[in-house]
């Protein structure tokens, strides 16, 4: 007997599409190029079927049906473009428009507006409405992140669905019927969970806008480059949303293996530290100099030094993969000692949805690219103690985050050479005797493991600050300067000799570096 097929097969437009069973006529049509409207559907979310906006017409079914609802079934006959059902979305559209203030040319959402774009696509028309709109209350202050807008709400629950199931927390509700039904807060409750941003990404309008982002920047001024988030060890897949070389929000990007459609709060914020307080050129001895100048101190220093045992490096779990790729064959090279500088973990924040403990996004990679180099690095207690009996003399760190005891810290001042390869003046680079300016993670190509062992990879949005370079060609350069021959002229070069390195990694290839793309017209994120 043959086994029964998963697949079925049904013609929506008189074209044929085969798709799994199960699959709803939306996303079997949107496999034909077919873009049905909707409003409360949402491929992430449960399916609620209250908008109406995506009736289709099914033979043999005497009523429209919502396209979102209906499963495929084998030899269904649907129909998009018919007057009925044409007519049916048109008529929906138009009645979620009767009491829709006219907000656009003030709403954060214009140009990425669900609402605004089916407008334009299928009705564009003057409304027939002469008396006056419902009015209900705008700039509700429902959270520490949101505001809510009630009159531009269309009622759809997705934002209700958003905090129920992703972030499991029931803090929305609709309350009242007909026009005055209105988006509320749960008794008792604000929109107030690690998860709370992603209901303004669902919200197909602009009910519920970022406190974060709202009034800074219009939807079309901004472009999008595809990265990860260097918030934690999970690495959702994200979108850095950027203008005049800096990024206004980071918005999640799907990735069924990883985050889905979500991404944390905490994660979003990320992007205000890439413009704070960074070392946007080299430093000798705490003053500006050249790239020249500080290479050839770093030479001389590290030189004078005869006892190559005395030179340790630190490896960065907050650096990519190639940045450390590149210090770790300095350090084979050098006969350096080598240790990890990471920030420590969170254990509060983690949970069984996105959050981890674990803040530093590639932990994992440094310990892949370690243990193919049969490098075991030291801890950061082994380090305070060599920094204690005087064995180290120079070390060279990559990033900022290396938490030392204060007596170590004042330690890191008496080596004949402190030198921070580093995106901030913070930690470490703060006591530099040089300092070498290093490009973030939304700055360059490059790529970073997270917690599953997925080696993701990040596009450079904008350029990084002053002279700041990647990481590891601040390490070619300054193993240049010390007589070491690092000759990679871009990432994607140290990603090859890394991945031929690294036997996990063997098979993986370097992906085409990704232009930014306009986010104009781009259609609604949800
Ligand atoms: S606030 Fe937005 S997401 Fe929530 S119900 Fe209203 S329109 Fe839908
Ligand atoms: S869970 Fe981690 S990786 Fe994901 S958005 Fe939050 S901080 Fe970033
Ligand atoms: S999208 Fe199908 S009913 Fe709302």
């Amino acid at each position: 007997m043959s086994e029964p097929s998963n697949n079925v097969t049904l013609t929506i437009d008189g074209k044929a599409v085969t798709v799994a069973k199960g699959t709803n006529v939306l996303e079997a049509a949107k496999s034909l190029g077919i873009d049905i409207s909707a409003f409360c559907y949402h491929p992430g979310l449960s399916i609620a079927a209250c908008c109406r906006q995506c009736l289709v017409s099914v033979e043999k079914n005497p009523k429209l049906q919502p396209s979102c609802q209906q499963t495929v079934a084998e030899g269904m006959v649907v129909h998009t473009t018919d007057k009925q059902s044409t007519l049916a979305r048109k008529q929906q559209l138009e009645f979620t428009l009767v009491n829709h203030p006219i907000d656009c040319p003030i709403c954060d959402k214009a140009g990425e507006c669900t609402l605004q774009k089916l407008y334009f696509d299928h009705d564009n028309a003057n409304s027939r409405v002469d008396t006056p709109k419902v009015h209900k209350d705008k700039v509700v202050d429902i959270g520490p992140h949101i505001v809510l807008d009630q009159e531009r709400c269309i009622l759809c629950t997705r934002c209700i669905r958003t905090c129920d199931e992703v972030a499991h927390s029931h803090q929305l509700d609709m309350a009242n019927r007909g026009d005055h039904e209105v988006l509320t807060t749960a008794p008792g409750e604000q929109l107030d969970n690690p998860y709370s941003l992603n209901t303004v990404d669902v919200c197909p309008v602009g009910a519920l806008t970022a406190k974060d982002f709202r009034f800074t920047m219009r939807a079309w001024e901004l472009d999008a480059t595809p990265s990860i988030c260097n918030g934690c060890a999970t690495g959702c897949n994200i979108e850095i949303h950027h203008r005049n070389e800096r990024a206004w929000r980071l918005v999640p990007r799907l990735n069924a293996e990883v985050n889905k459609y979500w991404m944390c709060d905490e994660g979003r914020f990320t992007y205000h530290e890439l413009h704070e307080q960074r070392l946007a050129g080299p430093t000798l001895d705490g003053l500006p100099a050249t790239w020249e100048r500080a290479l050839k101190a770093a030479g001389d220093r590290l030189g004078a030094i005869k006892d190559t045992g005395a030179i340790a490096v630190v490896l960065s779990a907050t650096a990519s993969n190639e940045d450390n790729f590149a210090l770790a064959k300095l350090a084979l090279a050098w006969k350096a000692s080598v240790y990890v500088g990471a920030k420590p973990p969170v254990p509060s924040r983690a949970d069984d949805i996105l959050r981890d403990a674990d803040v530093n996004p590639n932990s994992a990679g440094v310990a892949a690219i370690a243990a193919a180099l049969s490098i075991t690095p030291k801890t950061t207690t082994e380090l305070e103690t060599n920094l204690g009996t005087g064995a180290i003399r120079a070390l060279v760190v990559l990033g900022h985050d290396l938490p030392l005891a204060e007596t170590a810290r004042g330690r890191l001042k008496e080596l004949d050479a402190l030198i921070v390869i580093a995106t901030h003046e913070r930690g470490p680079a703060e006591l530099a005797s040089i300092a070498l300016p290093m490009a973030a993670w939304a700055e360059r190509a490059g790529t970073i493991t997270n917690r599953q062992g997925k080696v993701q990879r990040m596009h450079g949005a904008f350029p990084g600050p002053g002279q700041a370079v990647p990481g590891w060609e601040a390490v070619a350069r300054l193993a240049n300067a010390t007589g070491q021959k690092l000759s990679w002229t871009a990432a994607r070069e140290v990603f090859k000799d890394m991945t031929a390195a690294v036997p996990a990694w063997k098979e993986l290839a370097w992906t085409r570096d990704v232009r930014p793309f306009a986010l104009r017209f781009a259609g609604s994120r949800g």
